[in-house]
């Protein structure tokens, strides 16, 4: 799974925020996944995690000074140079406010900020910011952050929760592992020989708001987590994405095409268009099966003792384009239940003509909707079954991404 990183050199940067605590399990991942890691460490950083830690999974020495010791021997005197020409990749986590200002203005003062500096040109830079989530969104930060996505860096938006400030807010850093697989998917190819390459896929996302009035909406638990995964996994495979997501907290993934909607009614004017010209149509979105009839413009009042709200269907985005799709299309939908529910799984394939159903159920620890991993059946248009077991959205996701590719006519 982790090939890409097979043999690759990584530089892991590390500044100073308590999630830097999670970095030793990162390079731990990568030594694991076959990858050279070298630790660049700044000054506050090692108040936050020990160098001793992270030479020992590393197995190399950590790089602080860019001025090193002129008495012990083999001291490479130009490594702030050197280290910088032999990556494959930087990356920088946790960034914090300050190493993200030092970056943006090109300060050269530690082994961090020159490595960046010396990176051969082309090679990926990954920045996984890490703060408070008022820093986060101060002008500066914001104005830092987009001149390094205009230098060609790669930011990834920290996510959303508890904060070490007690706060809960958007800041904290990725867990080790979705880091590890962010390196992996920014170090791979993207893949010629696949019969998804160039084709077009379509794929919903994340929960939908179906207005009550103007403040107040019905909504669900959906992350967007498993479809942005399968976003990703198609692009890796050579197609042309397009994701069409609800309200997330989660970062476009790269060369992927998004279209942001609020409601059920949206997401369907969003995805119509690409009914006629997509290969392969993925509804992973956890889509309002209804909505109030009559939103009301400004805010209710709370006038009577109790409230009706009429609810009317919403469009079945994925039921539509089954019942149009031509041959040689196909359509991929999700299937979420809290208890048994294979039966009305292999129901709805059917139902919907579906040619894939993928199948989770739902016990917010290990599977569903805001949690990192996932156990799916998956059924096939030929009510076969194949069991995942309980892994990583994004290994779901490629796992899942190859299945169609099976199911693909390869002459089309
Ligand atoms: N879906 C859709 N448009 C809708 C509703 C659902 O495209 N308006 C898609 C979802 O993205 C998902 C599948 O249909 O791929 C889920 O089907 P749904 O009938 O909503 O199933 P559940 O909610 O899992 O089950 P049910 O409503 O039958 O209890």
């Amino acid at each position: 799974m982790f090939s890409a990183v097979q043999g690759k050199n990584i530089i892991l940067g590390i500044s100073g925020g308590i999630a830097a605590y999670k970095t030793p399990q990162l390079v731990r991942l990568l030594k694991k996944a076959g990858a050279n890691v070298r630790v660049a460490l700044t000054a506050s950083g090692s108040r936050f995690v020990s160098e001793l830690s992270l030479a020992t999974v590393s197995g190399e020495a950590v790089c602080r000074e860019t001025f090193p010791p002129a008495d012990v021997p083999g001291t490479d005197f130009t490594r702030h140079i050197s280290l910088g020409e032999w990556a494959d990749a930087l990356v920088i986590a946790p960034a914090t406010a300050n190493t993200l200002a030092r970056l943006a203005v090109g300060l050269c003062d530690d082994m961090l900020s020159a490595c960046f500096i010396t990176l051969r040109p082309g090679k990926p830079v990954l920045i996984f910011p890490a703060m408070d989530g008022q820093m986060y969104r101060s002008a500066s930060v914001r104005r830092n952050v987009a001149t390094l996505v205009a230098g060609g860096c790669t930011v990834i938006e920290p996510e959303s929760g508890d904060l070490a400030s007690g706060q809960c807010g958007t800041g904290r850093m990725p867990d080790p592992e979705v880091i590890a697989d962010r390196i992996r998917s920014s170090l791979q190819e993207i893949r010629r020989d696949s019969p998804l390459s160039g084709r077009q896929v379509v794929i919903t996302a994340g929960p939908t708001r179906e207005k009550i009035d103007d403040v107040r909406f019905v909504s669900n638990y959906s992350s967007g987590k498993m479809g942005f995964a399968l976003a990703c996994a198609a692009r890796e495979r050579g197609a042309e994405v397009r994701l069409i997501t609800g309200p997330v907290h989660l970062a476009t993934p790269e060369g992927v095409e998004r279209f942001d909607v609020e409601s059920a009614c949206e997401m369907h004017d969003a995805a119509k268009p690409f009914f006629a010209t997509c290969a392969v149509f993925i509804a992973a979105a956890a889509v309002a099966d209804y909505r109030p009839e009559m939103p009301a413009s400004g805010k209710l009042k709370k006038t009577e003792p109790e409230m009706r709200l009429l609810l009317v269907r919403n469009p079945d985005i994925v039921a539509e384009f089954g019942a149009q799709k031509q041959p040689g299309q196909l359509a991929v939908g999700f299937a979420l239940e809290t208890s048994e529910g294979l039966a009305s799984a292999h129901g709805k394939l059917d139902e919907k003509h579906l040619d894939l159903v993928a199948f989770n159920t739902y016990d917010r620890k290990t599977s569903g909707f805001d949690v990192d991993t996932n156990t799916m059946t998956l059924i096939d248009r030929n009510h076969r079954e194949t069991l995942l077991p309980t892994m990583l959205k994004t290994e779901a996701a490629r796992l899942l991404i190859g299945h169609i590719e099976q199911l693909m006519d390869p002459d089309r």
